[in-house]
């Protein structure tokens, strides 16, 4: 049995109360699904910016009904100090998703992103420690390597941020390791790479690449790729990015708190490999697909040309083991947009 499995085991017969801020969205209602299935309670916050009802809608036609008594939502917003004491009332462990993704997002509007992203971010910490929460465990981002040009990525050698979304991500990790310098508070920052799965959005501008090429190609619609395709990333099945919040939230070991780690597979895909597995995967279904191609633009400016992690302080520190592989995860992500968004 993996640290995993034996955690699951553990929470199981021990329910304890989670705080999933950003619990409308992608990786929140994801995170909200697994911990209600381990019959644990929930509270969650969000102010739907970017997250949607249908998601809760579809947890709770996954989970039992008595599961979904479990949990209890709080409709606000992080920007308020007031929303994040209510919610973080009571609460064991917080797992703070709540943000403005999105690199173009922040280029085109700095202003809105850094007031949910710093001002909410600071919120949630002075909520979560004056609550005495165990353990409060948040969403951080590869953006922070900026322009460090290592390769795998390793959690001590960070670069410049290259976009607003960049800062906001840094300063978190540094307001998180000012709390537990001054206040003794105990936080986790996971760096997220390139998360993709079921319940990402694939409408708006600032889709994600997986999503929106998903819904571009069921829909006969050009998919376009930014410069010549063979830009990379570590693409990260959000399964494995559950398992290293629920990790990180229970870890005992001193040595793995008040640390920042790196979330993804440790794998590099091209944007075209990318391309090339998406469509695999839906010309059985879609024939209009069979004999597809891409069609290339400019390169995006903000945007780094590879990525890629080294997963190994995560792996060593956590006893994070990915479950899902690239090829394994798109496979599930692909039914769920063929049943969810393909019959629209
Ligand atoms: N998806 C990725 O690949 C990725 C990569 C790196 C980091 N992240 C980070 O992971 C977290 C979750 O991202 P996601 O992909 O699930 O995005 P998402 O947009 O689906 O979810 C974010 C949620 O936060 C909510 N939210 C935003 N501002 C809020 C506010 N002021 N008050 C309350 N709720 C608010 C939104 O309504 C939404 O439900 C974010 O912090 C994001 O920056 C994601």
């Amino acid at each position: 049995m993996n640290t995993y499995e034996e955690l699951r085991e553990h929470l199981r017969a021990e329910r304890c109360t989670w705080l999933v801020t950003g619990v409308a969205g992608f990786i929140g209602s994801n995170l909200l699904e697994t911990l209600l299935k381990l019959d644990q309670s929930v509270v969650g916050l969000d102010n739907f910016a970017t997250g949607y009802r249908r998601n809760f809608d579809q947890v709770e036609g996954i989970v039992t009904a008595e599961q979904w008594e479990r949990f209890c939502f709080v409709e606000g917003d992080i920007r308020k100090l007031d929303d994040c004491r209510t919610a973080c009332a009571g609460v064991d462990y917080v797992l703070h998703q709540a943000a403005l993704g999105s690199v173009p997002r922040s280029l085109e509007d700095p202003i809105t992103t850094n007031a949910s992203n710093i001002d909410g971010f600071l919120n949630m910490l002075v909520a979560a420690r004056d609550a005495n929460v165990k353990r409060f465990v948040y969403a951080a981002s590869s953006s922070t390597y900026g322009d460090h040009p290592g390769l795998p990525k390793v959690e001590d050698r960070i670069g410049n941020p290259l976009s607003p979304y960049a800062v906001t991500k840094q300063v978190n990790e540094q307001y998180a390791d000012v709390f537990a310098r001054a206040y003794g508070f105990r936080t986790i920052g996971l760096r997220y790479f390139n998360i993709f799965g079921p319940r990402q959005d694939p409408n708006g501008a600032y889709a994600a690449v997986v999503p929106k090429w998903t819904a571009a190609m069921m829909a006969g619609e050009p998919v376009w790729i930014n410069g010549d395709g063979e830009t990379s990333r570590d693409f990260c099945y959000v399964a494995n990015a559950v398992q290293a919040n629920l990790l990180a939230a229970t870890a005992t070991s001193e040595e793995a708190t008040n640390q920042v780690y790196n979330v993804a597979v440790g794998d590099r895909t091209t944007l075209n490999e990318l391309f090339e597995a998406i469509r695999v995967l839906l010309a059985p279904r879609f024939k209009h697909l069979v004999d597809f191609k891409p069609s290339y633009r400019d390169f995006r400016a903000g945007d780094v040309r590879h990525s890629l992690a080294d997963v190994t302080k995560a792996r060593t520190l956590l006893g994070y083991e990915p479950s899902h592989r690239i090829g394994e995860g798109l496979r599930e992500a692909m039914d769920w947009y063929v049943a969810d968004v393909g019959g629209k």
